[in-house]
């Protein structure tokens, strides 16, 4: 049996920062309004998905120790890819010097998850260590003129080796939900703008959210109690706080870095692991529930018992 565990980790976020004052500017919008219904502060834009995942691929190689060479997949989830042909991953691997395959994945702000399940199935089945990257630039899809959606997004990239180990390994449960049902809820046409039904969204993400993230805690065999750290996609402050409250999981146990970043889709997941694994929040031993959900829709919740 082979199972993973996350060896490094390294993020991107393009040096532009667009506070909610300077939204505020050009919108009929303001700081108080964005930051009691979204905990949003400000957010990163003008990235450029395949530059900020090649960021974020180098640093979290780096982080781990290793060299470019000792990655055998490059596994990019995105929403946002450069073009629609060639797959985004494909200028990732190059950029970063990477030997082996890539690939793109879009399950929307699910994504990360779905990559990081996936790359334990490359795992179980031969692979050496998958680059799993979480990149988008939302802020290429949206009307600036829309204040609903434009006081959303931001732009990143957050990515993570897993390697092989003997053993389960570090992965202890993980579940996946789709309902294209709901797919009008949030959508981009080719060549258009993001929209999104914010209500519906908002009233279904914390339903979903709960159910995957309470089937993962019991899949894995623990309590909610036992979860030391959730690590939930940023896209409402509001959305995660009501979450937690579902789940019995108190907030001062929850990443929150939606006021840093806003809602980075893909990238959300990592930047948050992230900036709780150079905080110091993270030992090894932990019990770590990420959970995501988005566009499609999607959602997908895994447990980790952290390894390092
Ligand atoms: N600034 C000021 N006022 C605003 C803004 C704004 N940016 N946007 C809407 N309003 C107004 C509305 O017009 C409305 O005014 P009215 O009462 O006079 O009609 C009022 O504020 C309330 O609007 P609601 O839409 O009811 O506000 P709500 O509390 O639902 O918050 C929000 C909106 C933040 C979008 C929320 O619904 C939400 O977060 N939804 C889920 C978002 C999400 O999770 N998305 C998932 C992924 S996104 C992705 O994948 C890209």
């Amino acid at each position: 049996m082979r199972g993973i565990t996350i060896r490094g980790c390294g993020i991107s976020v393009p040096d532009k920062v667009l506070t909610n004052d300077d939204l505020s500017a050009t919108l009929d919008t303001s700081d108080a309004w964005i930051t009691e219904r979204t905990g949003i502060k400000e957010r990163h834009v003008g990235g450029i998905t395949s530059q900020m995942a090649i960021e974020a691929g180098r640093h979290a190689i780096a982080d781990a120790g290793l060299d470019p060479s000792d990655i055998d997949v490059v596994l990019l989830a995105t929403t946002t890819p450069d073009a629609l042909v060639p797959a985004t991953s494909a200028t990732v691997q190059a950029g970063i010097g990477v030997p082996g395959g890539a690939f793109d994945l879009n399950a929307a702000c699910s994504g990360f998850v779905y990559g990081l399940v996936a790359a334990a199935g490359l795992v179980a089945v031969g692979s050496g260590r998958v680059l799993v990257i979480g990149a988008d630039a939302l802020s290429r899809i949206t009307d600036w003129d829309d204040r609903t959606m434009a006081v959303l997004v931001g732009d990143g990239a957050g990515a993570v080796v897993v390697e092989p180990v003997d053993g389960p390994g570090d992965l202890l449960s993980w579940n996946f939900g789709a309902d294209g049902t709901l797919r009008h809820l949030l959508r981009c046409d080719h060549g258009g703008y993001l929209f999104m039904d914010g209500k519906e969204v908002f009233r279904k993400a914390v339903r979903v959210v709960v159910e995957s993230a309470e089937r993962a805690i019991q899949d894995a065999g623990i309590q909610a109690s036992d979860v030391d750290l959730l690590v939930p996609h940023q896209a409402n402050l509001r959305i995660i706080q009501a979450a937690c409250q579902r789940l019995g999981i108190p907030e001062e146990r929850t990443v929150m870095v939606i006021d840093r970043y806003g809602n980075t889709s893909s990238a959300s997941i990592p930047l948050a692991l992230d900036d709780a694994l150079r905080s110091g929040r993270v030992s090894p031993g932990n019990h770590l529930l990420l959970t995501g959900f988005g566009g499609g829709m999607t959602w997908a919740s895994a447990v980790l018992r952290w390894g390092r």
